[in-house]
């Protein structure tokens, strides 16, 4: 962690035991390798210890993505808590590929962009980014996820039939 970061930081500092210094390239680059672990979870024993180091209990999640694929109106929270998004997560069927495509960290937030492949029929890949935002002991607290949600649909059996598109 470079010292300019620690200080830009600086007003998180006070009053903390442990000192908080703003997320590296390394540090934001390892979040996004332990998340394709838990995400792909092809070991469910591993994903999940993963996971338990990972996450803070107050982990939530957002994205309409999400909302759009189960049906749920715009703005719903997608997640709330870490035993239940790991429940979640690791009751769904593995994950074949994950491709990190970019990484960019910030201080407290972080972007990973990624691609799945192979959901459902695998016929189209799945590309999409995370905002992550981390607590001062590193684990994730937040996640807003959007992604391309009617690839996934299609990938699964939605019937999608595209349209002109208006003004066209
Ligand atoms: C799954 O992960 C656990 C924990 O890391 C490990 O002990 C176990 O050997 C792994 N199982 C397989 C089949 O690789
Ligand atoms: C998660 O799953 C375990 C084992 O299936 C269960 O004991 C636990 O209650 C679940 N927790 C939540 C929050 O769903
Ligand atoms: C994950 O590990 C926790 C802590 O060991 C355990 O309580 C929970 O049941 C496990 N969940 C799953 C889905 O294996």
């Amino acid at each position: 962690m470079k010292l300019s970061a620690i200080v830009a930081c600086a007003g998180l500092l006070i009053g903390r035991t442990q000192a908080w210094t703003c997320l590296s390239q390394a540090d934001a680059n390892d979040i996004a390798a332990r998340s394709t672990i838990f995400l792909q979870h092809l070991n469910v024993t591993q994903a999940n210890e993963t996971a338990q180091g990972l996450f803070a209990d107050g982990i939530v999640e957002y994205g309409d993505s999400i909302n759009s694929l189960k049906g749920d109106p715009l703005g719903t929270q997608v997640e709330n808590g870490k035993q239940h998004y790991i429940n979640d997560t690791l009751s769904t069927e593995p994950i074949p590929q994950i491709n990190t495509l970019n990484v960019v960290a910030g201080c407290n937030q972080m972007v990973w962009q990624w691609e799945f492949l192979g959901i459902g029929t695998g016929e189209y890949r799945i590309s999409g980014m995370t905002l992550i935002t981390v607590d001062a002991g590193s684990k994730i607290v937040e996640q807003y996820v959007e992604f391309n949600s009617l690839a996934w649909g299609a990938n699964i059996g939605f019937n999608i039939t595209p349209s002109a598109l208006p003004g066209k």
